[in-house]
Parts: C-alpha cells; sequence; structure tokens
C-alpha cells in the first residue's frame, strides 16, 4: 500500500492591524451587542491597505510551515493556492507565491472554493503525495476580505463576519504506519449558488442573476462586465442571504464529519480535535451540540479572527497545534462549508 500524507509543519499569519466590533460603528450601523450574539466575533484583524495582499500575508505563513517542515522552499515541489480574494483576477495567486519564495519552476494550482477551499486544496495535494507524484507539497488558504467589503450599513450583515489572515501546511509522505490523512469528503450543490456570491466583475451578463438586486430586468442582459452602475448598486461586493446559509451548513457540517468518521470506522467518542470552519461560532457551536461534543473536542478562534474563508481551519489548526491541542497520534478533523455550495471534510491522524 501507497503510504499516507502527513501535515509535515504549520504555520499561520494574521495582520497587526486589530479591528473591534466598536471600530466598525464609526462606519455603519452596527453594535458589538449584535455582532457578538449573531457571530460570536469579537475583533478582526485588517491587512495593511497597501503594503501587504493575500499572497504577501500566504507567503508569510508559508515560510513559517516550509521551516518547521524541516525543508527550504527550494524543496517544495508543488504549490495549491486556496482563496477567494486573490491579489488579481487573473493569474493566481500561486504564481505570485512561487516567485515570492524564489521556488523552482514548479506546478502551481489555485483553487476556487471559498470557505472549503483550504480542505478541498489540501484533499488534491494529498492525492499527489499519495500518488507518489510529489514529495513536498505547500497548502495555502489566505484571504484579504478587507478590502473588498462594504462598510457601509447597506453592507453590514456581510461586512462584519469577515476578516484577514493567511495558513499553510506543507505534506509529506507519512513517517508510520497508520499515521496522516486517512481520508477527504468532497461535496457541492449549486443549486443555491447565488445565495453567498459576489456577482460582479463577472461574465455571466446576467443570465444567471437572481433576484436580490431590485434592478434584474431583461433590458440589464447583454451589460457590461463592469459599470459604474455595479458600483453604485453595491453588486461589486459579496451578496449573503445568512439565514439560507446557516439552515445548510448546520446540516452538511456534521453530515460531512459523520461521513469521514464512518469511512475510517471511527466515531466521535474516538475524535480528539474537530477544526470546523469558523464561519460564525452559532454554526460551531450547533455542531457541537449535535454531534455531542465536549467542549475540548472542538477549536474556535473565530472571536479573535473573524471568519477568514480559505484561511480558517489553516489559522485555526496552527494555532491548536502551537497551544499543544494537537499531538502525535491525535485524531483530528477538519470541516467546512461555504458558498457554492461547498463542503468538505478531511480526517487526520497526527
Ligand atoms: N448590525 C446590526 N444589525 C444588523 C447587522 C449588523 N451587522 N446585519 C444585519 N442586521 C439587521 C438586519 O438588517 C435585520 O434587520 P431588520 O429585522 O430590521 O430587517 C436584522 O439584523 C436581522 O437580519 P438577518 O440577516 O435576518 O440576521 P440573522 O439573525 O439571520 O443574522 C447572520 C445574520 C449572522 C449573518 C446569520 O444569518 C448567520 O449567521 N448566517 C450564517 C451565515 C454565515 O455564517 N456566513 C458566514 C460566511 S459563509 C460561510 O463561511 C459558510
Amino acid at each position: 500500500m501507497r503510504p499516507l500524507s502527513r501535515i509535515a509543519g504549520i504555520g499561520h499569519y494574521v495582520p497587526k492591524n486589530l479591528v473591534t466590533n466598536h471600530d466598525l460603528t464609526k462606519y455603519m450601523e452596527t453594535s458589538d451587542e449584535w455582532i457578538r450574539e449573531r457571530t460570536g466575533i469579537e475583533e478582526r484583524r485588517y491587512a495593511d491597505r497597501l503594503g501587504e495582499t493575500t499572497t504577501t500575508m500566504g507567503v508569510e505563513a508559508a515560510r513559517i510551515a516550509i521551516e518547521r517542515a524541516g525543508t527550504t522552499p527550494e524543496q517544495i515541489d508543488f504549490i495549491v493556492f486556496a482563496t477567494l480574494s486573490p491579489d488579481y483576477y487573473f493569474p493566481g495567486c500561486g504564481v505570485l507565491l512561487q516567485r515570492a519564495l524564489k521556488m523552482k519552476e514548479i506546478g502551481a494550482l489555485d483553487v476556487r472554493n471559498q470557505c472549503s477551499g483550504f480542505v478541498y486544496a489540501l484533499s488534491v495535494a494529498d492525492q499527489f503525495i499519495r500518488s507518489g507524484m510529489y514529495q513536498n507539497i505547500l497548502v495555502v488558504g489566505a484571504e484579504k476580505h478587507s478590502f473588498g467589503l462594504d462598510f457601509t450599513t447597506r453592507g453590514r450583515n456581510v461586512s462584519v463576519i469577515f476578516g484577514d489572515g493567511a495558513g499553510a501546511v506543507v505534506l509529506q509522505r507519512a513517517e508510520r504506519e497508520g499515521q496522516g490523512i486517512l481520508s477527504t469528503h468532497l461535496h457541492s450543490d449549486g443549486e443555491s449558488a447565488e445565495i453567498l456570491a459576489m456577482y460582479n466583475p463577472g461574465t455571466h451578463a446576467n443570465h444567471w442573476m437572481p433576484t436580490p438586486y431590485a434592478t434584474f430586468d431583461e433590458a440589464a442582459i447583454g451589460q457590461t462586465f463592469f459599470s459604474h452602475k455595479m458600483i453604485e448598486e453595491g453588486q461589486v461586493y459579496p451578496y449573503m442571504d445568512g439565514p439560507a446559509v446557516f439552515k445548510k451548513a448546520v446540516v452538511k457540517f456534521p453530515e460531512v464529519i459523520q461521513e469521514a468518521l464512518f469511512a475510517n470506522q471511527l466515531t466521535t467518542a474516538d475524535l480528539n480535535l474537530l477544526i470546523p470552519h469558523q464561519a460564525n461560532l452559532r454554526i460551531a457551536q450547533f455542531v457541537q451540540q449535535k454531534l455531542k461534543l465536549r467542549d475540548d473536542q472542538v477549536y474556535n478562534n473565530i472571536q479573535r479572527y473573524g471568519n477568514t474563508t480559505a484561511a480558517s481551519v489553516p489559522i485555526a489548526l496552527s494555532e491548536a497545534w502551537e497551544q499543544g491541542k494537537v499531538k502525535e497520534n491525535d485524531l483530528v478533523c477538519l470541516a467546512a462549508f461555504g458558498s457554492g455550495f461547498t463542503w468538505a471534510s478531511a480526517l487526520i491522524r497526527w
């Protein structure tokens, strides 16, 4: 049997600029109480507007992960970079990271799976290690949300939730029998693709434009890629039907965690740590309750960072590892759900 892949090094980076709920009240009608009650978030970090990008934060996290893996950027033989807030519409962040770290002319793949992006990226990397094609893969999840949020009251239901940061891991072959990523499980349901989405700029020319925008009409079909109207109406910001996302997430999170455990003939009692994507503390608490997990079996840090989308799972895993909450032989489950909808899990014997 071919060896499994293991996380040989992990790291994360969050910007210095700390933004409290109270700080947001300067820009929009909201309150610390509303944000804490509905989301559990107390503060988040925002990247330096001009000095930091999704890639530069990814690079910081990657440097730590590479060093902790006992390797060097020159030895990395493949990059998988997950983000929904890339530096450029194209090319992707993978090549920018390859350039910044002065790596060899290795392959660089970008994954666009939003909140489940990191778990999807990990799954892709895992297959390359298992097949023997690559030996040292860098997997990065990074986001600079703060550059693309609507900080007026119009956008408050979305803007208060998100924060910036990055996490990274280096995957290598497992060193001992039974160690490593036991399995990954990927799912999607595009029926509700527009429930949590950023529509513009895009090539849909309004054909797929759903209902939330009052301005939708037949005459708008064929509109340009980018227009003043889009900016004026806030169509260049993320749209989210929060309650609809919540309803689907609380079903799919437990499902995909149970699927991973079942596939490996394990149960929730065997689980040392669940790292759920930090979408919303209420969702994580609901999942914990549904799976009857103890507090010490679940790691949450959304209170301090907000929802960092593709970066949330690796940031939380990295923090938990630094705090000694992930030890050799522990059973760790990563689970994510997000826009698409897409959802995924990875079960790891550390
Ligand atoms: N501050 C104050 N009031 C607000 C804010 C805000 N930041 N945002 C919305 N409101 C108001 C609304 O305008 C509305 O007012 P109204 O009743 O006068 O019309 C009221 O609060 C309730 O709005 P809802 O959108 O129905 O609020 P809800 O109680 O559903 O909470 C939330 C919103 C927190 C987004 C919730 O729906 C949720 O948690 N959904 C899950 C989605 C999620 O977690 N997304 C994260 C990103 S996606 C992902 O990672 C999977």
